[in-house]
């Protein structure tokens, strides 16, 4: 999965594309005629003597096509632009689907009308227009997918809005946009592009509160995550309710990564995460808390039954 700006799966990524590609084929155009004109002015005039050339000033044809022709050049690219623009910024009359909150350093990823909250991932359903409004919790951030659509901000006390259309299912990468702190470089998400049956199922998935643990070692790393304040900051529906100042938990297990894509979700890699966070993502408000082994395997078996 990889930021692929080249190959776009969306109406919006394919007008922003052709853009793209006119402006790409226009400057190449100009830096082939300049430096073809560059090249033969230094060889057909170059210094024969020691006499002055003869010095021409003045040339009205010259001078009114290289200010007309820049003028229509640029009058073409406005009106793509604006063409584009058009296609990827429809007006906005409705309350958006999803919501997505940057923070230093992961996403808030909420769905209003199903009432959950899940982190770093967000799901869409194949050839339906979504309307995602962006916001942030801290500083500036970015929502980029590059095979989708558009950047755009996140900005404190503000809510943005893009829309995406995804028309082929897959999973495709996305980023932060804006340099935003230490690990601005792992605040990766990823979108998941479902057929609209398996979308409704995991929606379905998702607004279901928390499994109850099963085994005893989950049970006490259920009563680890309230005594050692993890339920400070993290959000697990059905055990304990919380404003995400952290990623929600509910269903962490059923995610595919951990840490805004740092880490392959793993039970081995969530064990290492909750044992040394600020070596895997150093300056990241996960603290570590100097766990011991047995209560590190007792929460990765609790987080583990949060499928
Ligand atoms: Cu958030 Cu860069």
């Amino acid at each position: 999965m990889h930021l692929r700006v080249l190959s776009p799966a969306s109406p919006q990524a394919v007008a922003l594309l052709s853009v793209w590609n006119v402006c790409f084929w226009v400057c190449g155009l100009i830096l082939a005629v300049v430096t073809i004109a560059i090249l033969y002015i230094m060889i057909r005039f170059r210094r024969r003597d020691a006499s002055e050339p003869v010095q021409t000033t003045g040339n009205q044809k010259i001078e009114i096509a290289w200010t007309i022709v820049p003028i229509l050049l640029v009058t073409f690219l406005f009106a793509l632009g604006v063409v584009a623009a058009r296609a990827v910024d429809r007006p906005i009359r409705r309350a958006p689907d999803i919501l997505v909150i940057g923070h230093q350093w992961w996403w808030e990823v909420r769905y209003p009308a199903s009432g959950f909250t899940t982190a770093n991932e967000v799901h869409l359903p194949i050839g339906r227009d979504m309307l995602i409004g962006i916001e942030s919790a801290d500083v500036i951030h970015d929502f980029w997918v590059p095979r989708l659509g558009r950047k755009i901000d996140a900005i404190p006390g503000r809510r943005n809005f893009v829309w995406i259309r995804a028309e082929e299912a897959g999973e495709y990468a996305g980023a932060c946009a804006e340099y935003c702190g230490a690990q601005h470089a792992w605040m990766r998400f990823r979108v998941d592009v479902q057929p609209p049956a398996a979308y409704d199922a995991w929606l379905t998935h998702q607004s279901a509160p928390a499994a109850e643990p099963a085994t005893a070692d989950a049970k006490l790393g259920q009563t680890l995550f309230g005594q050692l304040t993890c339920e400070s900051c993290h959000n697990i529906t059905g055990f304990h309710k919380q404003e995400p100042y952290a990623p929600d938990l509910t269903h962490v297990a059923s995610r595919q990564m951990l840490a805004a894509e740092r880490l392959e979700n793993t039970p081995s890699n969530l064990r290492d995460w909750l044992h040394e966070p600020d070596v895997l993502k150093p300056g990241s408000f996960m603290p570590n808390l100097k766990l011991s082994d047995s209560d590190l395997s007792r929460l990765t078996a609790y987080l583990e039954t949060l499928q």
